[in-house]
């Protein structure tokens, strides 16, 4: 079903959100600083403001002695000017003072319990720490829930990592006990009779194995469900004191620790950080444009594909990258207007005030330590704000794709463990996004997908390196191609089960029959050595160029069915196949047995993209300027994005408008970093 428009994140708050982290528990020692926020907020026309993320002790100072006279004022100035909270559980960063009392909560690393430092450590288990969070989170939410500033719920920060305390190990017994059964049924999924490791009692199970790579596909699902489970127990007083007010966690892109597309079940929207190595001076932003594009794909499609918010990012630096340097002018319009072109209904920051000591005192900010409004990076936030503002029509519009690139957690998670004949190099995200390239170059509208989505929006997907496959997706994917989907794979396809046990009929496993042929064994050449690749008759006739060239995985298949559209030239095994295509039903598996230089990716995936004549919303774009839309008919808005850090003239032709101006546009001019926003022209009859 599509849906024209979504209903706005914030239920009956119809704007664009714009805003970010904010912390006055900082300042409350200084008054005037909060008071000078508030102003700065309307300059800047900042409408949400993230709230006490980190503010557990400054809420429950001693235990059980709550203080929320600070917050209560802050939440009513907030009300009062009409901008909302998006008002964080603290659970995210614990206080000393619990860390101290209840050691339980904190995480045990390789055999030891963790001082009190940091944040993100605390144990996902314990059921102190859960009292304690539910405990404050009941205090939140009793006193906030029916708060007119309360916009949404920010579940404590980023969840991330693990911990391997006796009750984490018996929470996952009972995990696995749930998934598998019998301790029988466990040794069989696990292959524990490898190296002598049967379990001949629960309580064996106690440590992570890595070499056991059943195990430790069940131990990175567990983090997940605990998480999840955590998250549950974080959300219950939320739920129930306010249930018309969603919940959200923010999230880290493609962050490998967590299944976010199982997450993504547990939240009402899905949010994320997001922070790439904007301008490096090389003239290669239009790359670093494509990977967050790919990244807001995914995070949106977390999200079930509703609008999503971006949480964080930053206004000029960040403090983390090995090198960062500030948002060129224009950079910061560009960067913030893709995330809302790829469906974000928010543009929010870390951080709105540069906080004055601690290791993030030199992390960009809209405000900066100098503490007022006539800094470069305000003006841009401002500029920024304010162009939100106009373009609120965008609100709730939907991305709807026909193109699906595939993106597994638990494919990465089983590509990571597998030592085979590549240990190094792998580069399953870095494929994926490469074969996300060629999408995001013409602009076309792409969903980045798991095996648990459904397929039948689409008619194109990509899934590279598809090494494990769950429990009937392969039989889901062959349904979807005899009715008429394109599906492309390549080398290291269909390898392993769910338990990472190999296939013993022979590879791509349940995909042979799709794919029509048979991965018997795979070279793995040296990043330095390359193999030939040359087109046959067949391949020419579809658009294949005459030549490639192969790098560092070269699977040696055998055409069962398929039609050969390009045969190895090189090395013992030339000859062989390397690209197939197979006709099923009314559509088409394509198999392409090698690890291809870009020029592959692109003819491959750009020439079934331009063969199936997917919806482009402006074509003839100059290199790195790139194009996406929201929205369908009269709602359409088409984002002009130049990434190509040099100026741009693009001839539209008739019939669009400037969104933000109003007035009519057949041409644009772009300056190096630059973003429009374009609507069709109502036709006026006269
Ligand atoms: C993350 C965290 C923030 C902050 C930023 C810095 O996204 O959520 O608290 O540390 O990184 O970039
Ligand atoms: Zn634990």
């Amino acid at each position: 079903m599509t849906i024209d428009r979504h209903p706005p994140i914030i239920p009956g708050f119809s704007h664009l959100l714009h805003g970010g982290d904010w912390n006055p528990d900082q300042w409350l020692d200084q008054p005037q600083v909060i008071d000078e926020d508030f102003r700065l907020f309307a300059l800047a026309g900042a409408n949400a403001l993230s709230l006490g993320i980190f503010s557990w002790t400054k809420l429950e100072p001693e235990e059980g002695r709550y203080d929320f006279v600070w917050m209560d004022r802050i939440m009513d100035r907030l009300a009062n000017d009409g901008r909302k909270a998006i008002l964080a559980t603290p659970s995210g960063a614990k206080p000393a003072w619990m860390a101290l009392k209840y050691p339980e909560i904190r995480r045990v690393r390789d055999g030891k319990r963790e001082p009190h430092y940091s944040r993100h450590n605390h144990c996902f288990t314990s059921p102190v720490y859960r009292a304690k969070v539910q405990a404050i989170n009941i205090q939140l939410a009793e006193r906030y829930a029916q708060h007119p500033a309360l916009g949404a719920w920010h579940l404590s920060n980023e969840y991330s990592g693990d911990c391997q305390c006796t009750l984490c190990w018996a929470a996952f017994r009972t995990f696995v006990k749930t998934r598998h059964g019998d301790l029988a049924a466990v040794n069989r999924a696990w292959y524990s009779s490898f190296w002598s490791h049967t379990f001949t009692a629960w309580e064996e199970i106690d440590h992570l194995d890595t070499g056991m790579h059943g195990m430790v596909l069940d131990w990175r699902r567990f983090v997940s469900e605990q998480t999840i489970d955590f998250m549950r127990v974080e959300s219950e007083p939320l739920r129930r004191q306010s249930p018309q007010v969603p919940i959200t966690t923010n999230l880290m892109g493609t962050f490998q620790g967590l299944d976010y597309f199982r997450l993504g079940r547990a939240i009402d929207f899905s949010s994320w950080d997001s922070y790439p190595v904007w301008y490096r001076g090389d003239g290669r932003d239009a790359e670093v444009a494509c990977e967050a594009g790919f990244h807001h794909d995914l995070m949106r499609m977390v999200g079930r594909g509703k609008p999503f918010m971006l949480m964080e990012s930053t206004p000029s630096q960040v403090n983390w990258h090995s090198v960062s340097r500030p948002k060129p002018p224009g950079m910061h319009r560009v960067s913030s207007l893709q995330a809302v072109a790829h469906g974000s209904d928010s543009v929010c920051y870390f951080q709105w005030r540069k906080s004055r000591g601690s290791c993030e005192k030199f992390h960009g900010a809209v405000v900066d330590h100098v503490g007022h409004e006539n800094t470069r990076v305000f003006r841009d936030v401002a500029a920024l704000g304010a162009s939100l503002k106009r373009l609120e029509a965008v609100v709730g519009l939907p991305v709807s794709s026909a193109a699906a690139v595939m993106y597994d957690w638990e494919v990465s998670w089983a590509i990571d463990s597998a030592q085979m004949g590549r240990n190094t190099g792998k580069d399953y995200i870095p494929t994926c996004m490469a074969h996300y390239r060629p999408l995001w170059h013409r602009g076309i509208s792409t969903d980045v997908i798991d095996q648990t989505c459904d397929l039948t929006p689409y008619r194109m997907l990509v899934a590279p390196m598809l090494h494990l496959l769950r429990p009937g997706f392969a039989e889901r994917l062959q349904a979807w191609v005899a009715s008429g989907g394109i599906l492309i794979t390549t080398y290291l396809t269909g390898m392993v089960d769910e338990n990472d046990q190999c296939f013993l009929s022979g590879w791509p496993g349940p995909l042979r029959q799709l794919l029509g042929i048979w991965t018997e064994e795979g070279d793995t050449p040296p990043d330095d050595a390359s193999v030939p690749i040359s087109t046959t008759a067949g391949g020419l006739t579809l658009g294949l160029r005459p030549a490639y060239v192969a790098r560092q995985y070269c699977d040696l298949i055998h055409a069962e069915g398929a039609e050969v559209l390009a045969t190895y030239a090189g090395e013992w095994y030339a000859g062989r196949p390397a690209i197939t295509r197979h006709r099923v039903g009314l559509g088409e598996a394509w198999h392409v047995a090698v690890r291809g230089d870009e020029h592959l990716i692109e003819d491959i995936v750009g020439g079934l993209a331009d063969r199936l004549s997917l919806e482009r919303p402006l074509t003839g774009l100059p290199e790195g300027v790139v194009a996406r839309q929201r929205g369908t008919g009269p709602t359409r808005h088409v984002f002009v994005m130049n990434f190509s850090g040099k100026p741009q003239s693009i001839e539209l032709g008739s019939g669009w408008c400037d969104a933000e101006e109003g007035s009519s546009a057949t041409s644009l001019s772009l300056s190096a970093y630059d973003a429009r926003v374009l609507t069709r022209r109502e036709k006026v009859f006269i």
